[in-house]
């Protein structure tokens, strides 16, 4: 009886404070276990059950986790280094990691846990802009804060009120890229232009490439499609070639665009070649190899960019990784950042221990938006839409080492 008694008490007073304190999910959960990675490096809060869950759903399998994984390894980065400051004004927070895989279908499942289960303040992610336009709305109807940190097609923060991203669009990146392969070589005149278009960032990339193409007085000679899923480009990079193209620009993503790439090199082509967002991963390099030399890639973030907490992630980074950030690792920190950021500000003026989870979510989103935040890609805010608001854009070239097994990006711009 005095053990029933002592049980019921137990268990009130778990009601209670699971009322006032929104992270009281029990640990034992998938918590911070990405599937890549060591799941304990960067969780020192996980057994801390009063640490605010904050959900990251990137691809971490199928053909995507070559751009998932290294969103992964920046948030991981981001969990460690703010909880080491204090995390939120002394509570931790705690990174709760779902996979999208590669499919609209993945990150809906994936935003229904974090958000349902997981019962987090906020979203980071998905990995693509395709994943999205199919998930996003499910956030946005339950009032969760997202924060996408590698979608970059148009029309992102339009989904609703409750979606922001750290993503620069395709619109302001993109044609960087054009401007830094005119400088190489003035003599261009034809362009061959490629891209995917069983997805909407690709379509939406392209867009601005053959906008920017024409605004330079440049000829779109031809333009060649294929999927995402595609392995053989021989009779589009046969129709390129034919029209003899002094640049070829590809928006594809890394795997396709990187056999892409790969063909293209193999059947004669020698002029220049843009990848446009989705090949911007060194996970490209095992793909096309030494043929990936040469590939300019226009950037949203760069290692060299002299900000303490650049410093600081880059320091960190690299240790882990003995090799440079890539902007979605940059970006991924960036996005927990914001979250971290704003929460600490929301919860010096209410104490966020003392509101219920949809007021969390709430009042996260509206914090957010108007604040402004030094960030390892720079200082950044947003527009009441959510939109991003970014002052430095870059552009790289791969270069490959005579082995054709390493390489590096080399910024030219
Ligand atoms: N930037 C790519 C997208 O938006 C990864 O889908």
């Amino acid at each position: 009886m005095k053990y029933l008694i002592k049980t019921l008490n137990f268990a009130i007073a778990t009601i209670v404070s699971c009322a006032l304190v929104i992270a009281c999910s029990p640990t034992s959960t998938n918590t911070s276990s990405p599937a890549t990675g060591n799941p304990t490096a960067s969780n020192p809060s996980t057994t801390n059950q009063k640490a605010i869950p904050i959900g990251i759903a990137f691809a971490q399998t199928s053909n995507v986790a070559l751009l998932g994984q290294e969103g992964v390894a920046g948030a991981k980065i981001a969990e460690a280094y703010f909880n080491q400051q204090g995390g939120i004004n002394g509570t931790p927070i705690r990174l709760v990691f779902q996979d999208t895989a590669g499919d609209e279908q993945g990150a809906i499942n994936a935003f229904n846990t974090l958000i349902s289960q997981d019962k987090v303040v906020g979203i980071v992610g998905p990995t693509l802009s395709q994943q999205a336009f199919g998930a996003d709305p499910i956030a946005e109807r339950a009032g969760v804060p997202v924060i996408a940190a590698s979608n970059t097609a148009k029309g992102i923060p339009q989904i609703g009120k409750f979606i922001a991203r750290v993503s620069a669009p395709v619109a302001v990146v993109a044609p960087n890229a054009i401007e830094a392969a005119l400088k190489i070589n003035p003599q261009i005149k034809k362009v061959a232009v490629f891209y995917a278009q069983n997805d909407a960032f690709n379509k939406s990339e392209t867009g601005t490439f053959q906008e920017t193409v024409k605004q330079k007085g440049l000829e779109l000679a031809t333009v060649q499609t294929f999927q995402t899923t595609d392995t053989d480009f021989q009779s589009q990079v046969t129709n390129a070639i034919n029209v003899k193209p002094d640049l070829v620009i590809i928006s594809g993503l890394s795997a396709d665009g990187g056999n892409l790439v790969k063909q293209l090199r193999e059947l004669g082509y020698k002029g220049l070649i843009i990848g446009g967002n989705g090949l911007n991963t060194s996970n490209l390099l095992p793909v096309c190899k030494a043929l990936c030399d040469g590939i300019i890639i226009a950037q949203a973030y760069s290692p060299e960019l002299k900000k303490s907490i650049n410093t600081d992630f880059r320091k960190l980074y690299n240790e882990q990784n003995k090799k440079e950030p890539p902007q979605f690792s940059a970006q991924a920190f960036t996005g927990v950042q914001v979250f971290v950021e704003a929460l600490r500000t929301l919860d010096k003026t209410t104490k966020v221990s003392s509101l219920d989870l949809p007021q969390v979510r709430t009042k996260l989103n509206d914090t957010l938006l108007t604040g402004k935040y030094e960030t390892p890609i720079g200082e950044i805010s947003f527009t009441p839409e959510g939109e991003i608001i970014q002052k430095q854009f870059y552009v790289a070239q791969i270069k490959m080492e005579a082995d054709g097994n390493s390489g590096k990006f080399t910024f030219i711009q």
